[in-house]
């Protein structure tokens, strides 16, 4: 990621949840990822492009992806037992992604252990989410267990089991600046909630985000290139 970032001169991930007719879906993410693609830190894909066509959907935007040399992020928020996991992950790094976001509550024994190990032994990525950018997350990852929140617990979760990353809401700085300092400095914060959710890119790196996730913000407006130079440039020297 810190790689592409620098090659790139960015500090977003592309969400590419393209909307609308299924059939054309695939090649239209295409289409937004060639315009796109020099200008972005990565790529993540949810069930909007993995439901309609599966992988075979997403083989385009993983070949684009490979030549770019963009890391591809399956935003599944992975939450099962581990034989369920385990078969998941080996379908999405097999089918060309480099890291799968995964929901901590599952917990370790018997639910993320196999992936995480699975994941460092091929090179590839477990994300986990923290705190989530919707208004309800505060029902769940805001909880107190004890006196301790859970995005607390989770983040002490990720540095313990040497995930790759945390998602943080980039609407909650506070809580961005509270993970970061239950961090390793290599593992990084990736914050989606940005611009039509109400965050501001700039205020999450700002708090110690790495990356910024952006989706509609950037692929609906009316000119996705200019908007996201206009967000690149607001983060330059970040
Ligand atoms: P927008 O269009 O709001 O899209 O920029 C954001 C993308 O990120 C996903 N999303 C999240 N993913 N944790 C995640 O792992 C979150 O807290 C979160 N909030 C938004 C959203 O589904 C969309 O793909």
């Amino acid at each position: 990621m810190r790689e592409s970032s620098t090659e790139h001169d960015s500090k977003i991930i592309l969400a590419l949840d393209v909307t609308g007719p299924v059939h054309t879906r695939s090649d239209r993410a295409e289409a937004i990822l060639d315009q796109l693609g020099d200008h972005v830190a990565g790529v993540k894909v949810n069930f909007h492009l993995l439901l309609p066509n599966g992988l075979e959907g997403v083989e385009g935007v993983a070949a684009v992806c490979a030549r770019k040399g963009l890391p591809l992020i399956a935003d599944i928020k992975l939450n099962d037992i581990e034989s369920t996991n385990l078969e998941t992950v080996e379908l999405l790094f097999g089918g060309g992604f480099d890291a799968v976001i995964a929901n901590p509550f599952a917990g370790y024994a018997e639910g993320l252990s196999g992936v995480l190990k699975k994941a460092k032994a091929l090179g590839k990525g477990v994300i986990l989410l923290v705190y989530m950018s919707h208004a309800g997350a505060v029902e769940g990852y805001a909880m107190r267990v004890g006196r301790e929140p859970v995005y607390l617990r989770f983040a002490k979760k990720t540095r313990q089991w040497e995930a790759d990353g945390a998602i943080v809401s980039a609407k909650s700085p506070e809580i961005i600046r509270a993970v970061r300092k239950v961090l390793r400095p290599w593992q990084l914060i990736l914050s989606p909630g940005v611009g039509f959710q109400g965050g501001e890119a700039a205020k999450a790196v700002g708090a110690g985000t790495d990356f910024a996730i952006v989706g509609r913000t950037v692929i609906e407006s009316t000119n996705p290139l200019k908007t996201l130079e206009k967000l690149n440039l607001s983060l330059a020297g970040r």
